[in-house]
């Protein structure tokens, strides 16, 4: 119960559709390319969020993640330019930022000590956000925020097992009262700091390009309409809450990878030597780091940070022969259909080679999908690549990883986000010290 992943079938990860329970069951997994495409693409109208909405949408309540059809549309719309790729260059001093401070704290302890890097990624791609999306934030923001998300994360697998069974929301289950209390006190504290930022752009003060200011700038290319106070909340949280722990989670397993991996570990660090010439990541520099790239797309093909992705059926729907009635649940274990036996040669091995650039053009769009896929593919897609991009050759620069001694394989646990159960200490060498 508490790792829906467990719960997925074997038969799931070698056969396109699999029924949870006998056949008037309201549940299926769902682990083809084709049917994947049917419910997020070709029959949409027929499948909806309600899954992520009942779990989410107390918090998001109606922003671009939990809102459906033209609610839904406008706002992503609006906000799409914000987060195009010419326009987030600009950024990568932030995210490079977060990796040396990274750096400082790990140079701070003894040399090769055991250090948890989970809990570092996180606070390095949360400090990524506070700086680009809320940068007046302060310490009681960031706190509230934490909790919130803890909360969140520790209760995820629950919701989701729920969602999976069909069972009514008002069903008690662990964590509801301490989860809504953090989310009062979360949307206040940035219901404050919005109205602050707005007044003083709306008195002309000039306003550094961060995403706030483009989110309070953004509006519906089609009507010209822009977002009120309620709506830039919910976005602000909406992007705090998709962009922080997802991307700390693609990080921390990339590491764990490298850590197991020496032979792709120093193929990186030559090509970062090669393509920054010994100087800081910079914006120019990204598109020419492709070994990291690819160790990135091969890490979230194997620890997809959103590891189930689902949709209720809201008609009755034949898919592929497959009849699905109104009200079933459509599971798209992505870390299974990352893995699916048919599908992929040696589909448990890390390599990165799979996504050099002939052999990926080979992988069907939907059989690989760390970010989702349809029109409510993930919005921040190029910022988290850009980020995570910088921010590991960063730490390349400078640390090498290890496993650390007596630990087993870890375990990931789908909560919302593909945890390492019990974390993930990895011993860490700074390479300075070698030199
Ligand atoms: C490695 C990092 C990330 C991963 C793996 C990831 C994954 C995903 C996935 C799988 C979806 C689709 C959910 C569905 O259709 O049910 C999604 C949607 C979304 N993501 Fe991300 N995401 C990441 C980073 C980010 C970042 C950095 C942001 C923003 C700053 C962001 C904002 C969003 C939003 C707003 C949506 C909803 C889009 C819509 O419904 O139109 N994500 N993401």
């Amino acid at each position: 119960m508490r790792n829906p992943l467990e719960t997925v079938p074997q038969a799931a990860y070698e056969d396109d559709f699999v029924r949870i329970g006998d056949a008037s069951s309201r549940g299926v997994w769902i682990t083809s390319p084709t049917l994947v495409k049917a419910v997020l693409l070709d029959e949409r109208d027929k499948f909806r969020k309600l899954t992520q909405i009942r779990l989410l949408g107390p918090l998001l309540r109606k922003g671009i993640l939990t809102s459906e059809g033209a609610d839904w549309k406008w706002q992503r719309q609006a906000s799409a330019p914000m987060f195009r790729p010419a326009g987030l260059a600009n950024f990568v001093p932030t995210f490079v930022r977060a990796a040396e401070d990274t750096l400082a704290r790990w140079r701070a302890s003894p040399h090769g000590s055991v250090q948890a890097v989970d809990d570092d990624m996180s606070r390095a791609t949360f400090d990524v956000i506070s700086t680009t999306l809320l940068p007046s934030s302060d310490e009681a923001f960031a706190l509230a925020f934490q909790r919130s998300v803890q909360a969140l994360q520790r209760f995820g697998g629950w919701d989701i097992l729920f969602a999976a069974l069909s069972l009514p929301y008002w069903v008690p289950r662990p964590g509801g009262v301490a989860k809504l209390r953090a989310m009062r006190t979360l949307r206040s504290a940035v219901t404050a700091l919005v109205r602050e930022r707005r007044g003083e752009q709306e008195a002309g003060s000039e306003a550094p390009d961060d995403l706030l200011h483009r989110l309070i700038a953004a509006h519906d290319p089609e009507t010209g309409r822009a977002m009120d106070v309620e709506q830039l909340v919910d976005n602000l949280l909406t992007f705090y809450l998709a962009g922080h722990e997802t991307t700390a989670k693609a990080l921390t397993w990339t590491l764990y990878l490298l850590a197991r991996s020496p032979e792709w570990t120093a193929m990186l660090e030559d090509e970062i030597e090669r393509v920054t010439g010994g100087a800081s990541v910079a914006g120019e520099h990204i598109e020419g780091l492709v070994l990291v790239q690819q160790v990135l797309k091969e890490s979230m093909r194997l620890y997809p940070p959103v590891p189930i992705m689902s949709r209720q059926a809201v008609a009755d729907a034949v898919i592929e022969g497959h009849e699905i009635r109104a009200g079933t649940s459509v599971l798209m274990p992505i870390y299974v259909i990352h893995r699916h036996a048919r599908r992929w040669e040696h589909p448990d091995e890390f390599d990165p080679a799979r996504f050099a650039s002939e052999r990926e053009a080979q992988i069907p769009r939907y059989q690989y999908m760390p970010f989702g896929a349809g029109p409510r593919i993930c919005i921040g897609m190029s910022f988290a690549m850009m980020e995570a991009t910088a921010i590991l050759a960063t730490l390349l620069r400078d640390a090498r990883f290890a496993t650390a001694e007596g630990r087993r394989e870890p375990t990931p646990v789908a909560a919302v986000t593909l945890m390492p159960k019990g974390g993930m200490p990895l011993r860490v060498e700074s390479r300075r010290n070698r030199r």
